[in-house]
């Protein structure tokens, strides 16, 4: 059997693309490697949200160009998201690459193979917005049986201004329920003990009249034991209708991830996000009144066109008014052919985004802090994932809320449930002993 390595860069959704993948080779007589030493295929799957992950990439490339040099037999393919945006374009500037194929083709991978085999360079990378990978499970290789990620929905309509996936993923389409519901309990049959539903904006998932609420209700209902986390919310689509679900079941993890990207009206109209500050204020204000217990996290950008120093207080204000409990932070990077990059100049110098995103994660440090500092004395059912990067005795787990507690205790507990009381903090993690 020929043996296949895979390379995943990006969003949780790459990860589960790669798990389809994964599933559709292995399911074709190919066999799954981690070394890429002993691969005949090389695949390498790729986001394009910022400039420095395609960056990142093409460093990657030069070290597998490398390798093939050394075996001039095996192949090398580009998936995913930087595929979709550079196609064919991408064969003549990487030459080390045989393949190159979009998000939505990964179905026709065993075709694709056997005309690279025979000698051709193909970039298929045709956007279908029905294509959901229905009927393919993907192949999860968890040894611990942690996390397993479901896919609701794929692509975005959305259209914010500085964003490429609506170019790269195509689309918005929402997964059939039926489906959806089959390929979370395949996961609890084989042991898993939470799901992660997968959606660039779950909000607006739609299948006939089945939304998001009633979705998320029928996943929490399959077995109580289980954790149901979700990825990502929109603040304009999120409705209350999915918190008082959250509030009804224990087992829906305490965790929003609600982007905002700035607190300036001005710059929201210009990143065309559909809501005010005002807006987003009021998401906030409900989540605490119906889920009261729930962490909040958020992405911001900084810098982006036009951003005043003003425009950039208010973002400052805004995250004073919130106290997020953790952020994604990042500069503003202008990607090729997106409304921004199209009609919008990228005139913030480089070392005023710098310091912009500076201050902004200086403070976000603080409310980390803050928000870890309330938790000491509660104790928290913790779903054990790993010992901890420091020791063998110590384990790493997380809280319904997402947050990281490391406690003593025995390997044997990875991949379970525990209860653990938190007595220390740092800004990054909670410290905690088990109880009982
Ligand atoms: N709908 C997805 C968005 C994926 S992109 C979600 O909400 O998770 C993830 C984050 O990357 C965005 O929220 C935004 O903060 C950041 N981002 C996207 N495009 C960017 C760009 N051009 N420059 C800097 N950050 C960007
Ligand atoms: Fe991007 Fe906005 Fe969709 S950030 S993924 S266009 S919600």
């Amino acid at each position: 059997m020929k043996k296949f390595y895979i390379e995943t860069y990006g969003c949780q959704m790459n990860v589960y693309d790669s798990q389809l993948v994964k599933s559709i080779l292995t399911s074709n007589h190919w066999e799954e490697t981690d070394n890429y030493k002993e691969a005949d295929l090389i695949l390498v799957n790729t986001c394009a949200v910022r400039e420095h992950a395609e960056t990142r990439v093409r460093g990657r490339l030069g070290l597998f160009k490398a390798v093939k040099k050394q075996n001039p037999q095996i192949k090398v393919g580009l998936l995913g998201c930087m595929g979709q945006r550079l196609k064919e374009r991408l064969l003549e500037e990487e030459p080390v690459l045989d393949f190159v194929m979009g998000p939505d083709t990964y179905k026709r991978l065993p075709q694709t193979l056997e005309k690279v085999y025979s000698g051709e360079k193909i970039a298929d990378v045709k956007l279908d917005k029905n294509e959901n990978y229905d009927e393919i499970y993907p192949r999860r290789d968890d040894p611990y049986k942690v996390s397993a990620y479901v896919t609701i929905s794929r692509g975005c309509d959305n259209m914010c201004a500085f964003c490429i996936v609506p170019f790269t993923r195509g689309r918005e389409r929402s997964k059939k329920p039926d489906l959806i519901l089959k390929e979370v309990e395949q996961a609890i049959e084989m042991g898993y003990k939470e799901v992660n539903l997968l959606g660039q904006n779950v909000d607006k998932y739609q299948y006939e009249d089945v939304d998001f609420a009633r979705l998320l209700e029928m996943v929490a209902r399959l077995d109580s034991n289980m954790r149901v986390r979700f990825l990502t919310s929109y603040p304009q689509h999120m409705k209350n209708s999915v918190l008082e679900v959250m509030a009804k079941y224990e087992n829906i993890a305490r965790n929003i991830h609600l982007p905002v990207q700035s607190g300036s009206n001005r710059i929201l109209e210009l990143m065309r996000r559909g809501y005010t500050r005002e807006w987003y204020l009021d998401r906030i204000k409900a989540i605490r009144e119906i889920v009261p217990d729930c962490a909040i996290g958020t992405d911001i950008i900084a810098g982006f066109c036009t951003e005043t120093e003003q425009d950039h207080q208010q973002t400052i204000d805004l995250m004073e008014q919130v106290q997020f409990d953790y952020a994604f932070m990042f500069k503003y990077s202008e990607r090729p052919n997106t409304y921004a990059a199209r009609n919008l100049p990228d005139d913030v110098p480089e070392e005023v985004k710098i310091r912009r995103l500076n201050e902004i994660i200086d403070l976000q440090n603080k409310h980390s802090y803050q928000s870890n500092k309330k938790d000491v004395g509660k104790t928290f059912r913790v779903l054990v994932e790993n010992t901890s990067r420091r020791s063998e005795k110590q384990l790493l787990g997380r809280n319904s809320q997402g947050k990281v507690i490391i406690f003593e205790g025995d390997k044997k507990l990875i991949g379970q449930y525990v209860d653990v009381e938190v007595y220390d903090f740092t800004q990054a993690t909670l410290l905690g002993k088990m109880k009982n």
